[in-house]
């Protein structure tokens, strides 16, 4: 079982992730931490209540800066140090997501986010992890229209807007990112309204307290925060507690409380 903090489990279908004190889910990227102490990084993660991994895979060809951060060996790991209860996904930015996808699955994630744009036959990619029992994802670049991801919505389990170009952490939050994400929310809410898929909508790239309500307000359920999470200002539980003070328990409620209403008809 992948449960929240509220108990809920993260797998299923259900939309009510929103009953808990934060109606955001912050899942942290590890790209802003050191290495070496991965696993302490991790137990200290857990131990501030988060309970969802983000893991940012990137093959030193697909992002425009080349780099290349780390593969299924050491999501294996992390697997295995945080136990099976938290929920970790993994966000290809790789050329080949459609020949490598499983050796992601077999390293233990839950959801495999692939970017549209290195994907020939998405239906396909998406059936395949299916398959398997993963849980499949889109992500879309900030220059990729939100047309590339909307025909698949149906199947997804979630669709991630980028709101930094992908390559590294740190970098600054395009708010522009605005229109196409109230799209992906207003197509969602519809499908979930007509009895389909309660795809998840969440966002990465420069999420920190200060814009953190903001993308509450656009409908993000989930949000990746990566150098607000893990720094030098502070402990992963004082940087969570300044992210869920800016939120609010309040933040997005109307929105929340009409997707709920969909949830319990
Ligand atoms: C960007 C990655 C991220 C990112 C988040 O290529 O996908 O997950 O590093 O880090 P911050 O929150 O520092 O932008
Ligand atoms: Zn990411």
């Amino acid at each position: 079982m992948h449960l929240n903090s509220t108990g809920q489990d993260l797998r299923t279908e259900s939309p009510s992730l929103y009953s808990g004190a934060y109606q955001v889910i912050i899942t942290p990227s590890i790209l802003t931490a050191n290495f070496c102490e991965l696993g302490k990084t991790m137990d200290e993660a857990l131990a501030a209540g988060i309970n969802w991994i983000h893991l940012d895979v990137m093959d030193g060809n697909w992002v425009v800066n080349r780099t290349i951060t780390f593969g299924p060996a050491l999501i294996k790991s992390i697997r295995e140090r945080v136990g099976p209860a938290v929920f970790v996904d993994c966000h290809l930015m790789v050329t080949n997501a459609e020949e490598n996808w499983e050796q992601y699955v077999d390293a233990g994630v839950d959801l495999v986010i692939f970017h549209v744009e290195a994907v020939n036959d998405i239906p396909a990619l998406i059936a395949n992890l299916h398959s398997r029992g993963c849980q499949a994802g889109a992500v879309l670049n900030p220059a990729t229209d939100a047309s590339s991801i909307l025909p698949h919505l149906a199947d997804l389990d979630l669709v991630l807007v980028m709101s930094v170009v992908p390559g590294k952490g740190g970098q600054s939050f395009m708010a522009e990112m605005e229109g196409k994400t109230r799209e992906f929310r207003s197509a969602i809410d519809s499908q979930i309204a007509s009895g389909g898929r309660a795809t998840k909508l969440m966002i990465d790239g420069g999420i920190k307290a200060h814009n953190a309500a903001q993308v509450a307000e656009w409908g993000i359920e989930v949000a990746v925060v990566g150098s607000g999470l893990i720094n030098d200002k502070g402990t992963i539980a004082e940087n969570l507690a300044e992210i869920q003070e800016a939120l609010g328990p309040e933040k997005g409620s109307r929105r929340m409380d009409e997707r709920e209403s969909h949830a319990n008809r």
